[in-house]
């Protein structure tokens, strides 16, 4: 079965391939031939998800997941959430959105915050969410030099390091998108 991720991040893609079923091929946009960006209008991370699944699915015909993740941190109620992406202004520019968040959080004692993604199915006809959760806490100040986006300054619960001072293993293991994918992976595992 041939089944779209509405992804071209090679490191996701690969990490759902590598628990996935041989039976279940795992396909990219690039993959199918889809170069258009689809623009993430809705105000919540099932919204988009749900936007960009349905794009590849009533456009090219495949079953197809796709997903979203935001930072929601408790004292500014949910923010940045859906605009994790494009926080500081600038989309994909982690050190301004990491500035923002922290200046935001400078006179804040309560720093607790989640990762949160929510993934979209559309498979035969019907649509599934799947959801993972990480809850931790905003550091002070960043610390390493690993991982991507707001890493360096989100300290998992349980953990006495950064996302950034994890390795990928050890971070998928308790990632939102760890979470989320393995509950992915565990319905279409079991069709
Ligand atoms: P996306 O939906 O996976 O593109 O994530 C949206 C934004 O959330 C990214 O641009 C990052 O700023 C942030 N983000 C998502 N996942 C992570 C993560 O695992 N660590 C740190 N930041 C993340």
């Amino acid at each position: 079965m041939k089944l779209v991720f509405a992804t071209n991040n090679l490191n996701k893609l690969k990490e759902v391939q590598e628990i996935l079923s041989d039976s279940i091929e795992v396909l990219s946009l690039k993959d199918i031939g889809c170069f258009e960006d689809v623009e993430e209008t809705e105000a919540t991370l099932e919204g988009n998800a749900k936007l960009k699944a349905n794009h590849i699915t009533e456009k090219y015909g495949y079953d197809c997941f796709a997903d979203d993740t935001g930072l929601e941190v408790v004292v500014l109620n949910g923010e940045p959430g859906v605009y994790s992406a494009r926080y500081g202004g600038e989309h994909g520019n982690s050190e301004k959105n990491m500035s923002k968040l922290l200046n935001e959080l400078d006179d804040k004692t309560d720093r607790k915050a989640q990762f949160r993604t929510a993934i979209v199915l559309n498979f035969d006809h019907q649509q599934y969410v799947f959801e993972g959760i990480c809850k931790g806490e905003i550091l002070r100040e960043k610390s390493g030099n690993g991982g991507f986006g707001y890493d360096p300054i989100f300290k998992p619960s349980g953990f006495s390091t950064s996302f950034a001072e994890m390795n990928s293993e050890e971070k998928n293991k308790i990632s939102h998108r760890g979470i989320a994918i393995q509950k992915l992976v565990q319905f279409l595992n079991s069709l």
